[in-house]
C-alpha cells in the first residue's frame, strides 16, 4: 500500500540527511497523485538559516519534475518531531489539505493533516 511505502520513505531518507551542525536527522516523502513517491533530508548550511528542512525538499523535487498533486506526506526524525512552521506554510500551499504521517526513526507513529497544523492560515486566496 502506497501509504506503508510513502513511511518507509520517510524513514529511510533519513540516512541521506546532511546534519553536521544539529545532528538531528531528518527524512520525508511525499506521494503524487499518480502514485510517484519523492524523498527528502534536512540539508544544513554553514550559514545556519540557510538550511532547508526534508519535507521541503521533498515538495520541492516534486514540483520541479512537474508533479503538481500531492495526496500525502510523511516525516521520520529520531522522536516523532512534528514539521516545523515555515514548512507548515509551504506544505498548504502546496498540497493543501493532505494527510501527514509522522515517524519516528523506525515506525509510523501518529496521524495529522495540513489543516490541523496550520489553522487559519494565508494562502492565495487572500492575494
Ligand atoms: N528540520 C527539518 O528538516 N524539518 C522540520 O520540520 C523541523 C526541522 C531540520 C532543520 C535542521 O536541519 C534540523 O532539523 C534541526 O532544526
Amino acid at each position: 500500500m502506497s501509504k506503508d511505502y510513502l513511511i518507509l520513505k520517510a524513514i529511510k531518507m533519513r540516512s541521506k540527511a546532511f546534519a553536521p551542525y544539529s545532528k538531528y536527522k531528518v527524512g520525508a516523502a511525499v506521494l503524487t497523485d499518480s502514485g510517484e513517491i519523492f524523498g527528502g533530508c534536512n540539508i544544513e548550511n554553514s550559514s545556519y538559516s540557510l538550511t532547508c528542512c526534508a519535507e521541503r525538499v521533498a515538495l520541492f523535487k516534486a514540483y520541479s519534475e512537474g508533479y503538481r498533486t500531492i495526496k500525502a506526506l510523511s516525516v521520520s526524525t529520531e522522536n516523532a518531531g512534528m514539521p516545523c512552521g515555515a514548512c507548515r506554510q509551504v506544505i498548504w500551499d502546496l498540497c493543501g489539505d493532505i494527510p501527514i504521517y509522522i515517524c519516528d526513526g523506525k515506525k509510523f507513529i501518529s496521524k495529522s493533516s495540513s489543516r490541523a497544523l496550520l489553522p487559519l492560515p494565508f494562502d492565495n486566496t487572500k492575494l
